[in-house]
């Protein structure tokens, strides 16, 4: 394959996409998306989150410690596109039908409509330039009953479906192509 050299951009960063839920000052629930996101594990499960610039999310992560990540999948994309596109330092995000309780570890708004959802406790906050990243230890994850079978070393990604963010489309995931460890049915070896 002959390859080229491109500028470092955000042009290519294939993610699920989450659902932050945060509690605003006036106690009122307040999601946005976020998509610079990943997983790590230090004794415990965390979650790695990166938030630019002024938001009210970023505020109340700062005050409060703590947020909620909900997946999106793919039914709830356009409640999610709205709350990604709307800041609520310009208006309280209230244009549009959505259910939430607040969580059952934390007080973090937990969305009815997502099917997987994290409450999480940030552990360690390192200031980068006009970016946070936040480190947050997962304390719970709320799962839609219907997982209730479902092997978690397996997941059934088909089942959860969630929203595949590529800058700046959304996508829905395709076929299971096979499981970790089956190269051997696939490729020949040459020893
Ligand atoms: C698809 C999508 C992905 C986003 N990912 C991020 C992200 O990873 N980090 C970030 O700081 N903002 C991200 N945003 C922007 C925030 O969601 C947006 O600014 C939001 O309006 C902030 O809301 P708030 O003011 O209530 O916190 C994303 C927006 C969209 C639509």
């Amino acid at each position: 394959m002959f390859k080229i050299d491109i500028k470092p951009d955000c042009v290519f960063s294939p993610q699920p996409m989450y659902l932050i839920g945060t509690k605003n000052e006036n106690e009122a629930p307040n999601f946005c998306i976020i998509t610079w996101m990943g997983f790590s594990f230090d004794k415990t499960p965390h979650i790695m989150m990166t938030i630019g610039g002024r938001k009210q999310t970023k505020t109340n992560i700062l005050r409060d410690k703590m947020f909620s990540a909900n997946l999106i999948s793919e039914d709830i994309i356009w409640i999610a596109d709205y709350f990604g596109t709307t800041m609520d330092e310009e208006k309280l995000k209230n244009d549009i039908q959505f259910d939430y309780k607040w969580g059952n570890y934390l007080k973090v708004p937990v969305l009815e409509q997502s099917n997987w959802v994290y409450e999480c406790e940030v552990t360690k906050i390192i200031e980068l330039d006009g970016s946070h990243l936040f480190l947050a230890d997962i304390k719970n994850i709320q799962i839609d009953k219907r997982f209730e079978e479902m092997d978690l070393e397996m997941i059934d990604l088909k089942m959860l479906n969630p929203a595949i963010y590529a800058p700046y489309n959304y996508f829905s995931i395709g076929d299971r192509i096979g499981g970790c460890g089956e190269w051997k049915n696939h490729l020949l070896k040459t020893k």
